[in-house]
C-alpha cells in the first residue's frame, strides 16, 4: 500500500507524519519512509537545486519537470521495489504536490501538470492520500529562513491550497481532507482511524 501526506507549509505535516510512524513501531509494524523531493541521492541533488535561493532565474517550466525527474528516480529506485515486495511505503509529499504549487501556485494548469508527471509516476498512484486541510491564513507557519519555493507570495499559496482543495473533489475518495486539531494527539488519532478503516495499518 502506497499513502501520502499533503497540506501547505506549516500545517504541522511533519510532526503528523513523526506520530504516525511512532504510532507504527509501537504497534509493531513496517514501513518504508520517504519524502519529496529528495530521498535518493540524485533526487536530494534535484532538491538542491530547486530550493535554492540562489536560482531566481528558474523558469516554471524548469522547476515543474525537475520535480518530476526527482519523482522519476524515487519511483523507480524506491517506491515501486518497495510496493513490490508488499511493503508500505509512506511519503511526505507527491504529485499532488505538483499539481497544487506548479498547477495552482503558479498557474500552469491541473492538466499540463498531471501530464508531465504520468510518465515520472508510471502509473504508481498513492492508495490514500491524507491532506492537512488548514488554509494558509490560518497555519502555523513561522517565518524561519525560506527557501526559495518558501519565499512565495500570500497569494500564491492562497492558490494552492484553493488547489488542494478542488484536487479532492475530482480523487475519488483518494484524497482525504483531515482538519488538524489543536491537540496534535487528536489529529494523529483521526489520520491513525482513516488509515485503519481503509485497511492500510492495523
Ligand atoms: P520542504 O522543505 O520539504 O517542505 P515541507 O516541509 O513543507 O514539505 O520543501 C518542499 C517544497 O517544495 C515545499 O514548499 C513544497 C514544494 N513542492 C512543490 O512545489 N512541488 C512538488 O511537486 C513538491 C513535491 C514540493
Amino acid at each position: 500500500m502506497f499513502v501520502t501526506f499533503e497540506g501547505c507549509e506549516g500545517v504541522g505535516k511533519s510532526t503528523q507524519l513523526r506520530l504516525l510512524s511512532e504510532y507504527l513501531e509501537r504497534t509493531g509494524q513496517r514501513a518504508v519512509y520517504v519524502r519529496e523531493p529528495g530521498s535518493t541521492d540524485i533526487s536530494e541533488q534535484i532538491r538542491q537545486v530547486i530550493l535554492d535561493t540562489k536560482n531566481t532565474a528558474m523558469t516554471e517550466m524548469t522547476e515543474a519537470l525537475l520535480y518530476a525527474a526527482s519523482r522519476a528516480q524515487l519511483v523507480r529506485e524506491v517506491i515501486k521495489p518497495a510496493l513490490e515486495r508488499g511493503e508500505l511505503v509512506i511519503c511526505d509529499r507527491y504529485v499532488d504536490s505538483s499539481v497544487a504549487y506548479q498547477g495552482y501556485g503558479r498557474q500552469m494548469g491541473a492538466e499540463l501538470i498531471k501530464k508531465i508527471n504520468a510518465p515520472a509516476v508510471d502509473g504508481c498512484m498513492p492508495d490514500l492520500t491524507i491532506f492537512i486541510d488548514l488554509s494558509p491564513e490560518h497555519s502555523w507557519r513561522t517565518y524561519r529562513t525560506a527557501d526559495r519555493l518558501e519565499q512565495e507570495s500570500n497569494e500564491f499559496f492562497k492558490r494552492v491550497y484553493d488547489g488542494f482543495i478542488n484536487e479532492i473533489s475530482v480523487s475519488n475518495g483518494r484524497i482525504v481532507p483531515i482538519k488538524p486539531d489543536f491537540d496534535k494527539n487528536v489529529t494523529s488519532q483521526k489520520i491513525i482511524a482513516v488509515m485503519r478503516e481503509r485497511g492500510i495499518i492495523k
